[in-house]
């Protein structure tokens, strides 16, 4: 097979605070569980993340938390970047979009956009906090809803009645800084990205696209129907990419920022340039066309309500550029997963996030039943009851089980030793066929980004082992046939060591001690389409027992999650 270049990305999570089991389902682990597989195919892979770290809710929740933006955004980059760490997730760089990196790059593709004249200075009414000595971005006014009197509607929506809201719709506005009334429309400048113009090549490209689903195609195609907008591109904050160059404010934008969403998927290069920093590479030969990008793939994860940003927003920066950067090329999107068929909430306690999550189960068990379910063709719900019924058949029963108890009888009667052995029977050419076709299909789906069916046809796989095993029963042979009883284990054993690498995907942590008990070496540790899986451990090779691979989820622990975390009511 041909080695191809895959350039990753998984949508970066927003600061405020640890993600959920959804959105971990959404985007991140998916990106992991596909980097992981083409890194075992033996891709070059550059996989890459980073926090989203500018905008309203930022500064809003950095004053809940009475800190400071700064260290409220360090502090909770830390924490999604250890609940990744937890969860096995295999980025080579988890960057910041508040970097000084992807600060010049945004100034950068702001400036290349000014002199391509796609960018409009405009001056337009703006609520201003004459107590604040600011001007006010939507979400820092309050007033009265126009519509339904709610007294607490935000500047850009009624959360009473959800009507889509422009702040100076609101009666009696005031400040969500101060709560001061004292504020008045006046006149204020922003930059608007020309979105129109772009209008013909963003479709051209996207008529292009080979490898896109459908839900991206159709969410492109909705926009582009609509008709692109002029789109304003900065803010009224302070926390953001200052709209300066070289480190001098425009006239008029001193108290100004780029906008949180002009900014965040810029972070995909700038994740790839703190990267290279950091590690002594070259990002430039996986994202730019004219230094060696032009046979990168570039494949990016993301929940639907992204879709529009990197299939029309994003394209439409580095396209206005003018310059050679790499676009993405197949782009997965997922729907949601929601918690018994509603909404996660921190604040109603309904669902569990990735840091609390850690705390009941490691990593692997999350991630199994997360892609076993993953939301692909709809929504997905999770449910305790699922996750253990996952946990308990398709982990302990079917892989653990049969690792268990292959390598406990190959411990106990053939000294832990890869076994010669006799002839192979119609049973193990029968055994040989199915497991390549299955390995093939498994390669399939994880080519095609198919994650439930992945991880179904990957169940399948154990699953003819498990048959083998019960066919051949070397257990009763060993008293009959010394010979055959051999085969059986020698193949046995060889099948753990296939199903472990099978598994890395998926469950990276548990196959890994499984391949590490077995003694596989690292040049072995390959993903196969079904050649020279019965070579991995040669007669002779020594082995040890694999500590026991999964825990089973009890009915008690599911009842206490459920009162924890609200469960099925
Ligand atoms: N933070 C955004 C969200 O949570 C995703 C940003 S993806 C990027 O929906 F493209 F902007 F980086
Ligand atoms: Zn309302």
């Amino acid at each position: 097979m041909t080695k191809q270049r895959f350039l990753i990305t998984s949508a970066l999570p927003y600061i405020n605070g640890i993600k959920h089991l959804g959105n971990l389902a959404g985007s991140m682990l998916p990106a992991d569980v596909h980097a992981r597989f083409r890194r075992l195919q033996g891709h070059e892979v550059l996989f890459l993340c980073a926090t989203d770290e500018h905008g309203t809710p930022a500064e809003l929740a950095a004053a809940e938390a009475g800190q400071t933006v700064e260290q409220y955004c360090l502090e909770q980059h830390e924490i999604q970047k250890a609940a990744g760490e937890g969860f096995n997730l295999s980025f080579d760089h988890f960057g910041r979009s508040s970097s000084l990196e992807n600060r010049e790059l945004t100034q950068h593709f702001a400036e290349r956009l000014e002199e391509n004249g796609l960018l409009e200075e405009r001056v337009s009414k703006q609520i201003y906090s004459i107590d604040d000595k600011r001007f006010l971005p939507d979400r820092y006014v309050e007033g009265t809803c126009p519509k339904c009197g709610y007294d607490s509607a935000r500047g850009d929506q009624c959360d009473s009645c959800g009507t889509l809201l422009d702040p100076l719709d609101l009666i009696n506005p005031r400040s969500k800084v101060s709560g001061s009334t004292n504020v008045e429309p006046r006149d204020t400048a922003h930059l608007f990205l020309r979105q129109p113009l772009m209008e013909n090549e963003i479709r051209a490209w996207v008529d292009a696209a080979k490898d896109w689903p459908h839900l991206a195609k159709s969410i492109a195609y909705k926009w582009l129907d609509e008709g692109l907008q002029d789109r304003a591109i900065t803010r009224d904050l302070k926390w953001g990419v200052p709209v300066a160059k070289n480190g001098v404010s425009r006239p008029g934008f001193e108290d100004k920022v780029f906008y949180v969403w002009f900014d965040a998927p810029i972070e995909y290069i700038g994740a790839a340039q703190e990267w290279a920093k950091k590690n002594g590479e070259n990002w430039e030969r996986w994202w730019r066309k004219d230094k060696g990008a032009d046979d990168v793939i570039y494949v990016e994860f993301m929940g639907k309500d992204n879709v529009a940003f990197h299939t029309v927003s994003f394209p439409i920066t580095l396209l206005g550029s003018k310059e050679p950067w790499k676009l993405v090329d197949r782009l997965k999107a997922f729907n949601w997963v929601t918690w018994y068929g509603g909404k996660f909430s921190t604040s109603q306690k309904r669902g569990i996030f990735m840091d609390k999550a850690l705390e009941l189960m490691a990593g692997d068990y999350w991630r199994w039943y997360l892609m076993a379910n993953a939301p692909e063709s709809s929504d997905a719900a999770f449910t305790l009851e699922g996750f253990q019924a996952a946990v308990n058949s398709d982990l302990a029963n079917v892989f653990g089980n049969f690792v268990n108890r292959i390598t406990k009888f190959a411990n106990s009667k053939f000294d832990a030793t890869i076994p010669e052995g006799g002839a192979h029977g119609e049973l193990e050419s029968d055994l040989i066929k199915a497991i390549s076709e299955k390995l093939a299909e498994i390669t399939k789906y994880h080519e095609e980004m198919e994650f439930r069916k992945a991880a179904a046809e990957t169940r399948a796989l154990w699953v003819l082992g498990n048959e083998y095993l019960q066919t051949k029963a070397p257990w009763t042979l060993f008293k009959t046939d010394l010979e055959a009883s051999a085969t059986g284990v020698r193949i046995g054993l060889n099948l753990v060591a296939l199903f472990a690498i099978a598994a890395l995907p998926f469950v990276p942590a548990t196959a890994t001690r499984v391949l590490d008990a077995l003694g596989v070496p690292s040049e072995k540790r390959v993903w196969t389409d079904g050649e020279g899986w019965l070579e991995i451990l040669p007669a002779g090779h020594k082995f040890e027992v694999p500590d026991l691979l999964f825990q089973k989820i009890e009915d008690e622990q599911v009842a206490e999650w459920a009162a924890m975390f609200g469960g099925a009511e």
